[in-house]
C-alpha cells in the first residue's frame, strides 16, 4: 500500500507498505525532514528504512501483550503490525498517521483525539470473540504499547486507559493508585490513576496525559538524540540529549522519579516507561512528561517473605539495583517526608473490601506496607546525613563510605 507518513496536518514523507508483513518496504519523498519520528536519521537525503520501520513497528501492539495471540488467532491476523493501516497508525499518544495515496482523509476528520473510535478491538483484546467479520478496526487499541490488558474507553467524554494486571494477585491496578498517591503527597507531576471493577476483576483507570497538540516521546527515543560516547552513562547521556534539546530542571525531575521508584520497590521503569512531551506542530520540547505506568512495583509477582527480604527486586534504568541507582539523586530537599505519614492508611484503604482481598490478601497488604514504611525510613536516614549534592558530571565518583553506609541501612 502506497500512503504517507503524515505529522497531524504535516505530510512527512511518503512510504510504500508491504501487505503481507506490515512493513515499510520503500521510502519516496521526504516533505518535512525535521517532523520524521524522534531517532529516525537522514544521510545523504535517504531516510534510515531501518531505523523508520523499527518506530513503526513499536507502533504495534507488542507480541508479548498478555491475550494477544489469542486475539489474533480470532482476527485471523498473523502480526499485530497488520493492525495497524486498519486504524491508519493513529493512536491517542502521539499525532503520526498514514493517509494512503489517492484518499482524501485528513487528520480533522480521522484523529481519535477528537472523533469517537470503535470498542471491537478493545472488546476483542478483552476476550470478546464477535464475529471477526464484523468488526470496526477503527480504534486507538491497535497502536497500544505495553504487555498488561489494556483498552482505550471514553469515559463521560474523556479519553481514558484502562489496564488489568497480572495474575495471580492482579496488583498492578492497585499499585497505580497508590504510586498516584503517593505523588501527589509530593508534588511529583504524575498521571492520576483510580481503581474500577469489571467482572470482578481490578482495573486501573487513568485520562489520557496526550492532547491533539502533543506528542509523548519516551526516553528511549530521547537518548537517539544525540551519540553517546562509550564513557558516558546512560542517565549522563539522558540529562545531556535533554539539556540539548533546551529542557531545563531535567535532574530534579529525575530526582523525584528515582526516589518515587525505590519508595515502591518499582521494578520496570523502563526506558519507554517515561518521557518527554513535545508540541507536534512547532515541534517545541515542553519537558518531561507527567510519570504513568508504575504498576510493576510493591512485590506484585513475589510472596511475602520475598517482599521483605527485597534480594530479588529488579532495577531500571539507570542502574539494576536501587541502592546504586539512589546514589544518582542530586539532593533530597525537595522530600517532605511529613507528607509520607498517611501512606500506609492509603495502601490499607487502596486495598479494602472483599473484592480486593480475593486478590490481595492481608498477609500481602502488611507486606506491601511494611515495606514502603522501611524504604521511606531508609530515604529519610540518607537524606539526613546530608551528602552534598553529586554533581551529574560526577556520576560515578559517588564516594564509597555513603555508598557502603547506605546498603548496611537496607539490610536492617
Ligand atoms: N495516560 C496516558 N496517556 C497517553 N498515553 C499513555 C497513557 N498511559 C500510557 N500511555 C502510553 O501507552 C503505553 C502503554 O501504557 P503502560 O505503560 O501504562 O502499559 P503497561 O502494559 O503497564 O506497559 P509495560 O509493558 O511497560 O508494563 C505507554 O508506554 C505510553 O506510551
Ligand atoms: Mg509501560
Amino acid at each position: 500500500m502506497d500512503c504517507t507518513l503524515f505529522h497531524k496536518r504535516q505530510p512527512v514523507v511518503s512510504i510504500e507498505l508491504d501487505d503481507a508483513s506490515g512493513t515499510i518496504r520503500k521510502i519516496g519523498a521526504v516533505y518535512a525532514q525535521e517532523h520524521l519520528p524522534v531517532g529516525v536519521s537522514v544521510r545523504h537525503g535517504t531516510v534510515d528504512r531501518a531505523a523508520l520501520n523499527a518506530w513503526w513497528a513499536d507502533r504495534a501492539i507488542p507480541a508479548s501483550r498478555s491475550g494477544i495471540r489469542e486475539a489474533l488467532e480470532h482476527l485471523e491476523i498473523t502480526d499485530t503490525k497488520l493492525l495497524l493501516p486498519r486504524c491508519y497508525g493513529l493512536s491517542l499518544s502521539d499525532q503520526y498517521w498514514i493517509c494512503p495515496a489517492g484518499s482524501d482523509l485528513t487528520w480533522d476528520a480521522v484523529n481519535f483525539f477528537e472523533n469517537a473510535f470503535s470498542d471491537d478491538i478493545g472488546d476483542v483484546l478483552f476476550g470478546s470473540r464477535k464475529q471477526a467479520k464484523v468488526l470496526n478496526f477503527s480504534s486507538p487499541d491497535n497502536t497500544s504499547d505495553g504487555n498488561l490488558k489494556k483498552r482505550w474507553k471514553i469515559i463521560d467524554g474523556c479519553r481514558c486507559l484502562v489496564k488489568g494486571g497480572s495474575d495471580p494477585f492482579r496488583q498492578q491496578p492497585f499499585n497505580e493508585v497508590i504510586a498516584a498517591g503517593i505523588m501527589e503527597r509530593l508534588d511529583i507531576p504524575h498521571v492520576p490513576y483510580t481503581l474500577m471493577w469489571d467482572q470482578d476483576a481490578p482495573y486501573s483507570v487513568c485520562p489520557d496525559f496526550v492532547t491533539d497538540e502533543l506528542d509523548l516521546i519516551p526516553a528511549a527515543r530521547i537518548l537517539q538524540t544525540k551519540e553517546r560516547p562509550n564513557h558516558v552513562s546512560t542517565y549522563r547521556h539522558f540529562v545531556q540529549c535533554c539539556e540539548a534539546l533546551g529542557i531545563r530542571d531535567i535532574v530534579p525531575f529525575l530526582d523525584r522519579m528515582i526516589a518515587l521508584d525505590y519508595i515502591i520497590a518499582n521494578e520496570d521503569r523502563h526506558l519507554n516507561n517515561f518521557g518527554l512531551l513535545r508540541n507536534a506542530e512547532t515541534l517545541e520540547w515542553l519537558g518531561m512528561a507527567p510519570l504513568y505506568d508504575s504498576g510493576t512495583s510493591l512485590g506484585y509477582n513475589k510472596m511475602p517473605a520475598a517482599m521483605r527480604s527485597e534480594k530479588d527486586v529488579i532495577c531500571k534504568p539507570f542502574k539494576t539495583r536501587h541502592v546504586e541507582q539512589l546514589q544518582l539523586i542530586s539532593s533530597l530537599a525537595w522530600l517532605d517526608f511529613d507528607r509520607l505519614a498517611d501512606v500506609p492508611a492509603l495502601i490499607e484503604q487502596t486495598f479494602a473490601g472483599s473484592a480486593a482481598k480475593r486478590y490481595v490478601d492481608t498477609e500481602r497488604v502488611h507486606a506491601i506496607t511494611q515495606g514502603v514504611q522501611r524504604r521511606i525510613g531508609n530515604l529519610q536516614r540518607m537524606a539526613l546525613t546530608n551528602r552534598p549534592a553529586q554533581s551529574v558530571s560526577a556520576e560515578n565518583d559517588v564516594t564509597e563510605d555513603v555508598a557502603a553506609a547506605y546498603s548496611e541501612q537496607t539490610m536492617q
